[in-house]
């Protein structure tokens, strides 16, 4: 045949089509794969969630396939899984977890909660938060995930499998319920008896890693798992029924790193342990733990002298393990004090202490205390080591121990010249910095770094005004090598035979020299200047525009300016002035200045606004993270009548 150029383009178009109908066509007329359990013909309320959930880009974090080599996930996906998908979008990247399975995990009302605030269940989430969405749309949604999975998994997550149906042992629960505050004290004999002191074991040996010391899903790994563990305080888990715990302990938790601890524990075990999370963190109950006195294995004095080097390694145990819930200066006012019931204890309250021989501390540490989130640290610590704390709390906090004597200055660091020259790495961030500090600093060494915050002042020595470094450096203490390098060694370790804790143990590197750069700017070289430039015309970024607190009130609160002067006490006035001209009794000498006086006539939004956010490049903390809203209402409502102005017209 002739290549005329009609039967080139005839010919052509027949071969593009053939091909088309064979791999685009051929396959959706052909495509009908045997329906399997896990496709679900969906309600309508489901169809219009699968459509937020695309149409608000679910897909891009989240997948909904399960391949052979996703370990654990669940079953492989089938092509019949998906007969009811039109058109199918199984997304493609893995930012969040797999959710072809969630619908057999979770309770509807978790979704729901957890699509308007992710970081309340999982506080490293990045997820965005969904709080936009009505009600309607978020329940739809819900419905939509809740039916993923396989078709019994609905059933699945109210029901337990047969196996697990049964109720907890009966002769578990003997004289563990009584909540009777004047029932005979619950000592070691009740608690050994109850089981629970078996279940405290296994939680600390086996589960404090991921669901951390205070039951909130904090542990020292967990926090770095996307699925961030149960924390048992909230719901869903806080009420489970029974036999979902003991199903769930006992297989695991599909599409997480929760083990089946079916393969390592008795039926036994597994109950203890869960009526141990139950009675002490899902549900705790107060009571009289009347411990008693120390068992004979413990009746021992302390056998390591109290050096330097033994209360180094006491602090590093302490900071790393103890600080979370006894709080850095031993106050009891650590962040997991509002999960744990009991508190912990308040060191500083000295007369309390005043009975308390080597053998009471030595016994509790070692043991825990009964029917208390205070852990049994034997497990995980050896004798020496929980010697050398009993000297780090009873040296520095509850001060029942004489110090040995204190290091000369700057002779106190052993460290190589190589720490003492590190220098900062370029990403260090003076702001970043300044947020720490307000969180982890100021408790001891106050807002202004004169040494004068509320926790340390019982403490001996005294937390260092940082006011003083200056001088320090003139004097050559940190000449051993740069400023910088002789901060971060002080961070690193704290400082000797003092609690200046080692934030080596707590922080990461990165957050350690933040902290260097702030501590430099603001104390030692001033490199924070207090320009006025940086405020410039009181102006607000937009979204603090329409901050009103005329909204807020009638939304959320009343505003009282009264409530702002305690505050204002308490957070300002060493920088502002009681008077609010600038000049704090804090700033004194402060090489970064004392703030000026505040302009007259800032806008009620303005000044919510610099509360909350600080001022860049200078000492102004954003107060964000330590007040809540109203209280920063009631400060600005406050400071309205310091600088002249009238509050509310
Ligand atoms: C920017 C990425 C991103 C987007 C967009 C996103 N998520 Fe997530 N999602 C995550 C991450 C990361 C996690 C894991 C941490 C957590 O539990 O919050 C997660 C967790 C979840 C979980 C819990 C899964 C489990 O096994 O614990 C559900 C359910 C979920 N997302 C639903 C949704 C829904 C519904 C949407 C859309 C409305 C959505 N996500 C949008 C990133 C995302
Ligand atoms: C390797 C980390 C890890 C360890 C160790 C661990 N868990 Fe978990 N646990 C998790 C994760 C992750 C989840 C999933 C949370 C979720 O589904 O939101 C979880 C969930 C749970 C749940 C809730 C189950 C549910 O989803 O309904 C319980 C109960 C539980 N764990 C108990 C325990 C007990 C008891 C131990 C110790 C014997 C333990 N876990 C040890 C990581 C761990
Ligand atoms: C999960 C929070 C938590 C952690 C972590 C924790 N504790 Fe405790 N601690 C408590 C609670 C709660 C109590 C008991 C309060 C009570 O008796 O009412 C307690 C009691 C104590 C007591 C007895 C004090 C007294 O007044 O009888 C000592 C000593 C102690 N803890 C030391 C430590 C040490 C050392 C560490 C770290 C290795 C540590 N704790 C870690 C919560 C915790
Ligand atoms: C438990 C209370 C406490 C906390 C919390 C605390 N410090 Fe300290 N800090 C102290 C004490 C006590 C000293 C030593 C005082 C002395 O040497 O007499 C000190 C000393 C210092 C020094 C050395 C000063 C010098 O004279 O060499 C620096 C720097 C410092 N702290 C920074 C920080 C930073 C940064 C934080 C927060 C990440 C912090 N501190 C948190 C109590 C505390
Ligand atoms: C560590 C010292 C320090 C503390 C504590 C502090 N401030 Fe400031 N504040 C400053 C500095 C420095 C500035 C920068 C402007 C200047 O020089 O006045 C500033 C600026 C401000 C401004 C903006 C003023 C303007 O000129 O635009 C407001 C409003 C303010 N602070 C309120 C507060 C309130 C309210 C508190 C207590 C919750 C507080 N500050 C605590 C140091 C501090």
């Amino acid at each position: 045949m002739k290549m005329t150029f009609k039967v080139i383009l005839v010919g052509g178009l027949l071969v593009f089509f053939a091909v088309v109908s064979v791999v685009v066509f051929a396959p959706v007329a052909l495509w009908n794969p045997p329906q399997t359990t896990v496709a679900i013909e969906r309600s309508l309320e489901q169809l219009l969630g699968r459509e937020l959930f695309y149409g608000n880009g679910c897909n891009y974090c989240h997948t909904q396939y399960v391949r052979d080599i996703d370990n654990g996930m669940g079953p492989t996906s089938q092509g019949g899984d998906y007969v009811f998908d039109n058109p199918m979008i199984l997304g493609s990247e893995r930012t969040g977890p797999d959710l072809s399975y969630i619908g057999r995990k979770r309770s509807q009302q978790w979704e729901i909660d957890h699509l308007i605030d992710p970081r309340k269940y999982s506080p490293m989430s990045i997820m965005p938060s969904f709080s936009f969405l009505t009600d309607a749309q978020a329940h739809a949604i819900s419905e939509y995930l809740f039916s993923l999975g396989d078709r019994a998994a609905a059933e699945r997550m109210i029901i337990s499998p047969a196996p697990y149906l049964q109720s907890r042992p009966t002769t578990m629960s003997a004289g563990i319920q009584s909540t009777d505050p004047n029932a005979p004290p619950q000592g070691w004999p009740t608690f050994k008896d109850s089981g629970l002191y078996e279940g405290k074991q296994i939680f600390t040996s086996r589960c404090l890693t991921c669901h951390g010391c205070a039951g909130n899903g904090l542990g020292s790994y967990g926090g770095t798992l996307i699925v961030t563990p149960a924390n048992f305080k909230v719901d869903p888990f806080r009420s489970m029924p029974d036999d979902q715990w003991f199903w769930h302990v006992s297989e695991g938790v599909q599409g997480s790193v929760m083990p089946p601890w079916k393969e390592s524990l008795t039926p036994a075990q597994r109950w203890n342990v869960i009526r141990y999370v139950q009675e002490v963190y899902a549900h705790p109950i107060e009571r009289d733990p009347n411990e008693g006195d120390p068992p004979a294995e413990y009746q021992k004095t302390n056998p390591l002298p109290n050096d330097a080097a033994n209360l180094d390694a006491g602090k590093r145990i302490w900071t790393r393990e103890c600080m979370v819930c006894h709080g850095d200066a031993a106050t009891g006012m650590g962040p997991y004090r509002a999960g744990v019931e009991p508190v912990p204890p308040d060191f500083s309250q000295h007369a309390d202490y005043v009975p308390y021989v080597d053998a009471d501390y030595f016994w509790r540490i070692s043991e825990g205390v009964p029917w208390t989130a205070m852990p049994t640290w034997k497990l995980q610590y050896s004798e020496t080591q929980r010697w050398q704390l009993v000297h780090y709390i009873r040296s520095m906090f509850t001060q029942t121990e004489k110090q040995p004597p204190q290091p000369a200055k700057g002779k106190d660091f052993d460290f190589t010249t190589i720490i003492k020259q590190m220098r900062a790495p370029v990403t260090v961030s003076f702001e970043a910095g300044k947020a720490q500090f307000l969180a982890l600093c100021v408790t001891c060494h106050g807002p202004a770094g004169d040494g004068t915050g509320p926790d340390g002042a019982y403490l001996d020595p005294k937390p260092a005004d940082l006011r003083k470094l200056p001088s320090q450096v003139n004097a050559g203490q940190f000449s051993a090598g740069t400023v910088e390098g002789g901060l971060l060694a002080r961070i690193n370790s704290g400082v000797q035979i003092t609690a200046m804790p080692a934030w080596s143990e707590f922080l990461m590197e990165a957050d350690r020299w933040n902290d260097v750069s702030f501590v430099r700017g603001a104390f030692i070289d001033g490199s924070a200047k207090m320009e006025r430039s940086v405020m410039g015309d009181g102006s607000v970024p937009l979204q603090y525009v329409r901050t009103d607190p005329g909204i807020f009130e009638s939304e959320i609160a009343t505003i009282v300016p009264a409530d702002g002067k305690p505050l204002y006490e308490k957070w300002c006035a060493t920088c502002h002035g009681a008077d609010g001209l600038g000049k704090g009794p804090g700033t004194r000498t402060l090489v970064s200045g004392s703030p000026a006086a505040f302009p007259k006539g800032m806008s009620n939004p303005y000044m919510f606004y610099r509360i909350r956010e600080g001022v860049p490049n200078t000492m102004m903390y954003g107060f964000r993270p330590v007040l809540t809203e109203t209280e920063v209402w009631d400060l600005t409502a406050y400071l309205t009548g310091l600088t002249g102005g009238k509050w509310g017209g």
